[in-house]
């Protein structure tokens, strides 16, 4: 069955240390985009070098130390950002430049004073600057997730015109639901003139808890990239989680789309920036959290127990985690008993584990969960019984 590919481009040390007190130092940033590289990542946005000197600095020891994927740095359209973007890149063995500006009412009022046809003449002179500089230049119309369709393909195709590779669409604020943002995406591959000369680019935020069905959405549609962030983080509620979408092209084949990810690294990637940023992953969080291949009820743990695919739709292993956990609460059952005896050493046989059960119950009511010491104490009540 053939499968197009997606590309994943990951903001993790753009929009994902916008995240207030997730600074990061240009040491722990290196770190980051070394092993973001060894991931598979095809693009990594490394900062927005005209920021601060700091960012600067990042973006342009990220481009001497990056061998495979793509380094990008972030624009806005106008040419001093896009000088020092060029500046920074100078090292880059693929270097990108992601320049844009805001197309939605909001933004051309509020934001610029400014008029829709101003906005396009400033979006095509940026494109042509950055054209100057470097071949692969990415465009973003900000909160295109606000923008009307008919306008945003005019804004498209003046872009590809002047020579635009990538074309972002962001639903800045995380307002659009699925199916709308995957009809914008449509609508712009079949509106817009000399789309083939670009790829469309997925950017989703994840105010209404949607980034990541925005960004599947928006791929089944035609999009070829997606934008996200480990562990979904970034300004407000964070951006697309890459865990998430990664797995999601991998276990539905039916979708004929993949990336050149490493799912087996997502684990160990998580944990490396989680560390560095200061910010713990949910329990809950899919994919990486801690309790993502964790049962804990007594009438799903026997299910896992007999066959993991009753309550795992993909395999623990396939994102770096070694095995699902059996968690012993109140609410197992024997065989979850049984299996973690089993699992410390002790094949306990019928009439054990009925005593045991007993002693378990008691342990489990007055405790949140029962750990390896507890079963170790009941072990011992079990020889004094017999003894
Ligand atoms: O959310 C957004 O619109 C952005 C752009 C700057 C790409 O992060
Ligand atoms: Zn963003």
């Amino acid at each position: 069955m053939n499968s197009e590919k997606i590309e994943i481009f990951d903001t993790t040390l753009r929009d994902g240390e916008q995240v207030p007190g997730c600074k990061l130092n240009t040491e722990q940033k290196l770190i980051i985009a070394e092993r973001l590289d060894k991931l598979g990542i095809d693009v990594i946005e490394a900062g927005f070098p005209v920021s601060s000197p700091g960012d600067f600095h990042s973006v342009s020891e990220i481009s001497k130390l990056v061998r495979n994927a793509k380094v990008c740095g972030l624009t806005r359209a106008n040419k001093k950002d896009i000088e020092v973007a060029a500046e920074a890149l100078q090292y880059a063995k693929r270097p990108r430049i992601h320049t844009g500006i805001g197309t939605s009412d909001s933004h051309i009022k509020y934001k610029f004073n400014s008029t829709r046809e101003d906005i396009i003449e400033r979006a095509v002179d940026a494109v042509k600057y950055a054209k100057s500089f470097v071949e692969d230049v990415e465009f973003y119309a900000e909160d295109a997730g606000r923008t009307d369709n008919e306008y945003l393909a005019r804004v498209c195709e003046a872009v590809i015109k002047a020579g635009a590779t990538v074309l972002n669409i962001p639903d800045t604020t995380g307002y659009c639901l699925p199916e709308e943002y995957g009809q914008k995406i449509k609508y712009l591959k079949e509106n817009v003139k000399g789309i083939d000369k670009a790829i469309l680019s997925c950017h989703c935020h994840n105010d209404l808890g949607l980034a990541t069905a925005n960004s599947i959405a928006g791929v089944m549609n035609g999009a070829r990239q997606i934008e996200c962030t480990i562990n979904g983080l970034g300004e407000r509620a964070g951006n697309t989680a890459l865990e998430e979408v990664v797995m999601i092209l991998k276990q539905h084949k039916d979708l004929r789309l993949h990336t050149d990810v490493n799912s087996r690294m997502l684990n160990t990637m998580s944990s490396l920036v989680s560390d560095l940023m200061g910010m713990p992953v949910q329990p809950n969080k899919a994919i990486i959290g801690a309790n993502a291949f964790a049962h804990s009820s007594g009438i799903h743990q026997d299910g896992v127990i007999k066959n993991r695919e009753t309550y795992e739709i993909m395999n623990p292993e396939d994102v770096g985690v070694t095995e699902s956990s059996i968690i012993l609460t109140a609410r197992s059952g024997r065989s979850a008993l049984a299996y973690r005896f089993k699992h410390i050493g002790f094949d306990v046989t019928k009439n054990e584990l009925d005593f045991l059960y007993g002693e378990f119950l008691k342990i489990a009511d007055a405790k949140k969960e029962v750990d390896n010491d507890d079963l170790s104490l009941m072990m011992n009540a079990l020889t004094r019984k017999i003894s």
